[in-house]
């Protein structure tokens, strides 16, 4: 399948991530025509793309930003969601690293557009790389007057901070960012009201994800058409998907949304060792398991929801034969106990109670009930917490339990019959287990090898 490189186009350029570079190769010239046109002009193109938050929930970027109101003499904000914390996802970090100044332009359009004069990059606090790379990119662009007073002489103004968080993963939760970002404990908030009109400082705020920003100064310097001639009619455009664990070439694979993941592993050399695909998560670990049977369905909005699961953040974490499910699950449920932030009490103690019941299953010390137990946990907690991370911690349990039931239930006959935990559970000997939730990046030496 040929694929055209958008976002990833600049990344094995030499000094893919200066200001130069940037230059050379079209940079910044999408900006210029924007500040040609009226802000509701770009938010209409913008609209008109089809483009859908490429942060997890696929909201359209362009009717969020039109929700922002006008005329109503409060400042407006603009907050780039960087923090990247979902298990599996690892996109932004690399689009960030590679190309920057991709990200500020794409800032500098979307503040223009929502008449903010105020933006913050929110940047996960382990990505320290990141964070020099983007304030050196920052500052080449204050220097060039992209960024400050009166920008290219168009009247505009925009000042642009990079923040780094803390290293937690609730506060990717865009209200929780923006309490975090405030300075206080990243919990999220009460809905309604939203961000648009209640936000940061409680004014008018856009919340968007690394890669939605990013696509911003494309469409506008190619345009409407050239954007929905790529993916599919309700998800159009190019996508960057994250191919980790078990595959032979991890790292970033753009192609057009609507990719199948039998194309995708095409493309990354197939499964590591020539094993069979057991399993594998569309969208990060908090979205719904697929297996081999799914090789084909379209890897969009609709295609991953019709096949039972979630599109997320396009970042696909390949389990072969030898993992053990039930580690797996454990392992992931560990994960969303941790990052619990203990607001509500269906998250924090049935994330707490689910990781008890799997370690005593894995251990080859529970019962058939224990399964039973834990789907009923699961439902009573999905749609009953306060944010999605409670929902998302339901689904590796869920879809583990529907697709492998019998490796659940295998743990408990291994004890009953007096085996043991390993006898039941590991005799795959899958010591690769963990190491499917770490993302790796490949094939981008020079743009990655460090911040300057
Ligand atoms: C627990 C949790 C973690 C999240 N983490 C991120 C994240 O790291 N990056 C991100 O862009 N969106 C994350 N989201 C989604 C954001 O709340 C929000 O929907 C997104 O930033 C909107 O941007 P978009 O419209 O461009 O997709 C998370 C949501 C939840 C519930
Ligand atoms: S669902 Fe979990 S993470 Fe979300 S507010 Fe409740 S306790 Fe916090």
């Amino acid at each position: 399948m040929p694929v055209t490189p958008v976002l990833t186009g600049r990344w094995n350029t030499p000094r893919s991530w200066t200001l130069a570079t940037y230059e050379r190769t079209d940079g910044y010239r999408a900006l210029r025509r924007a500040l040609e046109m009226s802000p509701d002009e770009i938010i209409g193109i913008v609209k008109d793309s089809g483009l859908r938050g490429r942060g997890g929930a696929g909201f359209p970027t362009g009717m969020k930003w039109s929700f922002i109101p006008q005329g109503d003499g409060k400042p407006h904000y603009l907050v780039i969601n960087a923090d990247e914390g979902e298990p599996g996802t690892c996109k932004d970090a690399p689009l960030m690293m590679a190309d920057p100044h991709s990200l500020v332009e794409g800032i500098i359009i979307a503040s223009y557009a929502v008449r903010a004069n105020h933006a913050f990059i929110y940047l996960r606090g382990e990505l320290v790389h990141c964070g020099r790379r983007l304030r050196a990119a920052v500052a080449e662009a204050y220097r060039a007057g992209y960024l400050g007073r009166d920008i290219l002489g168009s009247g505009f103004d925009l000042d642009l901070v990079v923040h780094s968080g803390a290293g937690a993963y609730i506060c990717g939760e865009e209200t929780a960012l923006l309490d975090s970002l405030e300075g206080c404990r990243g919990q999220p908030r009460l809905r309604p009201p939203f961000p648009a009109t209640h936000g940061l400082y409680s004014s008018p705020t856009v919340v968007n994800n690394v890669e939605t920003i990013a696509s911003v100064p494309y469409i506008i310097r190619h345009g409407v058409e050239w954007f929905r001639s790529m993916g599919r009619e309700r998800s159009p455009g190019p996508k960057i998907y994250s191919l980790s664990g078990h595959v032979t070439r991890p790292g970033q694979y753009e192609a057009p949304m609507g990719t199948t993941l039998a194309e995708l592993l095409e493309m990354a050399g197939g499964i590591r060792g020539g094993r069979r695909l057991k399993a594998w998560t569309p969208g990060g670990s908090s979205t719904p398991m697929l297996t081999a049977d799914h090789l084909d369905v379209p890897l969009d909005f609709e295609g991953v929801a019709e096949a039972g699961s979630l599109l997320g953040t396009a970042a696909i974490m390949i389990m072969d034969e030898t993992v053990d499910m039930l580690k797996v699950v454990r392992r992931l449920t560990q994960f969303y106990a941790h990052e619990s932030c203990g607001k509500c009490t269906p998250c924090r103690e049935g994330t707490t109670w689910m990781v008890q019941i799997l370690t005593r299953l894995e251990r080859g010390a529970g019962d058939a009930e224990d399964v039973d137990t834990l789907v009923d946990v699961c439902d009573n907690i999905f749609g009953r917490a306060f944010c999605a991370l409670a929902d998302g911690a339901t689904s590796p349990i869920v879809s583990g339990i529907k697709f492998f039931r019998d490796e659940f239930i295998s743990s408990t006959t291994a004890a009953a019959s007096g085996g043991s935990a390993s006898a039941g559970h590991n005799a795959t000997g899958s010591a690769a287990t963990d190491s499917a939730a770490t993302a790796s990046v490949a094939g981008k030496p020079d743009a990655l090898a460090g911040a300057h």
